[in-house]
């Protein structure tokens, strides 16, 4: 009898869940948090595995960091025996029943975004997952509810917990039932809105090979080799023979601009190359002055002068009047598939905070002087954070401090641990903070060496020896 009545609720709870359950956003609109896998937290209570099979999809979806829920007093098999009076019925008629959770999140200020997924247990969230929700300050966050039962839908459970986290944006809730597939979880993720942006802050180093570089993806779905080749002050036929000993020897990343004044002389280099265009990824930038104000025209010109179909990134040169109008023009020329990734040059924390809130596209990239003397060690996990690309201009010091930057005491002597160069040790030194560099070369000698550095690697003290050589000492004006 007890067990019909049963039965009959739980059809009841679920006829009424299913009418008030939607998958539209509080706001009735897209969501756009942005999120990427190191600010996503998927907290989740399960007793028995349904609830955490849907958070491993989500996982896996977003790359985000599992954590569960583990009460400190675990619920035996005779607790979970609903309707009859078991430890979880009773917890759920306490309004004030609070079951202890053993241990925390780590960090929690580190996540924007926080699934939060737990069973329906008659009708509501259990207990448990009420005092997880007093056990943080949520605000500013994002938090999206799933659940999982055995017919009920997520009903009023997921909006009954938003006074416990009031300060938090919530999504609309859902609920899975057991056995749901990861494409299913797929395309609910999907359907959030939210903006995912990938990991940039680490690169996959152990699939590189010398000659062969890892690529890291862009925020706009690109891959971009993690080395490239810097062109400033190459011109005419020695850059031309500079960019092709570059393309024999495996670098596929070209970083150029329209100030080089060798535009022409790269793109020359690369249709006279073996090497597949597809394969190639080219940076190039627009100048402040008479290109921001005119962006279009400068836009066709690096188009025209590289001669190559499309540009897979363009850069604005540094901040300058009119940059966010020249931005806005290129983010035109993507919709217009003339380029396929916008970043900027010579940008940091201030600039970047005031400038992603004027365009559309986040910026993929910011290029900026980086180097064991430079070593911005608070703009790099700033950029990260927003899923921006670092990639690092002087990679030696640049000009008149290489010599001195490749004699460091402390470089020259982890080189010879190693047995490389000091400028191979620079070079994965950048790669290990997760800058992508552009060394320019004009030495085909040299130009092998600089993507010759995944045949070792640095240890955590050298990383922190060159760490240590940082003097916020700046060698150009940008
Ligand atoms: C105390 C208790 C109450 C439950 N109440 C409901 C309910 O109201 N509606 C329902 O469909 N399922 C109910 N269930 C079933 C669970 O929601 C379902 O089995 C869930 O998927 C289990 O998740 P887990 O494996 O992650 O623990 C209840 C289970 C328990 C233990």
């Amino acid at each position: 009898m007890r067990k019909t009545l049963g039965i009959i609720l739980i059809i009841m709870m679920a006829l009424f869940s299913f009418s008030a359950c939607n998958n539209t956003n509080q706001n009735g609109g897209t969501n756009h948090t942005t999120a990427n896998s190191s600010n996503v937290l998927i907290a989740f209570f399960s007793c028995t595995g349904t609830t955490k099979g849907v958070a491993e999809h989500i996982e896996a979806k977003t790359g985000g960091a599992l954590y569960s829920i583990v009460p400190e007093e675990p619920y035996t098999e005779d607790d979970l025996k609903y309707y009859t009076n078991c430890r979880a019925d009773r917890e759920q008629n306490d309004p004030d029943a609070r079951p202890a959770i053993n241990g925390s999140v780590e960090k929690m200020e580190n996540y924007d975004v926080i699934f939060l997924g737990y069973p329906i247990w008659h009708g509501q969230a259990p207990k448990i997952i009420y005092t997880f929700l007093e056990s943080y300050d949520f605000s500013g966050k994002t938090i999206i509810p799933f659940c999982t039962s055995h017919s009920s839908g997520i009903g009023s459970s997921a909006t009954n917990l938003h006074s416990l986290a009031s300060d938090a944006t919530w999504l609309d809730g859902r609920r899975f039932p057991s056995g749901t597939s990861q494409s299913t979880v797929n395309d609910w993720v999907d359907s959030l809105g939210l903006k995912f942006t990938p990991d940039v802050s680490a690169f996959d180093l152990g699939s590189g090979k010398n000659g062969h570089a890892p690529t890291v993806t862009l925020n706009s779905g690109y891959e971009m080799p993690i080395l490239g080749l810097g062109t400033y002050s190459l011109t005419g036929e020695t850059c031309k023979a500079s960019v092709k000993a570059a393309l024999d020897s495996g670098v596929r990343l070209i970083d150029t601009a329209h100030m080089y004044g060798n535009e022409r002389e790269i793109g020359e280099a690369i249709r006279e190359s073996n090497v597949p265009r597809e394969e190639i990824f080219v940076i190039t930038k627009i100048y402040p002055g008479e290109q921001y104000s005119h962006p279009e025209e400068a836009i066709q010109e690096s188009l025209d002068k590289l001669d190559i179909g499309y540009i897979d990134m363009m850069l604005l040169h540094h901040p300058g009047a009119n940059d966010v109008k020249a931005y806005k023009a290129m983010e035109k020329a993507v919709a217009d598939g003339k380029i396929r990734s916008l970043g900027l040059s010579n940008w940091y924390i201030e600039e970047i905070d005031d400038f992603i809130s004027q365009v559309d596209i986040r910026p993929a990239l910011v290029q900026n002087e980086i180097h064991p003397y430079y070593q911005e060690q608070a703009v790099v996990p700033y950029m990260h954070n927003l899923g921006i690309v670092m990639q690092a201009w002087y990679p030696f010091g640049g000009r008149g401090h290489t010599g001195e930057l490749l004699s460091d005491e402390t470089i020259v002597k982890i080189a010879e641990a190693h047995n490389v160069t000091a400028a191979q040790v620079i070079l994965r030194w950048h790669l290990q903070r997760g800058v992508v560099a552009i060394p320019g070369s004009s030495d085909p000698t040299h130009i092998l060496e600089n993507i010759s550095v995944f045949d070792f690697s640095l240890s955590s003290e050298e990383m922190n020896d060159i760490a240590a050589l940082d003097r916020n000492e700046k060698h150009d004006w940008y």
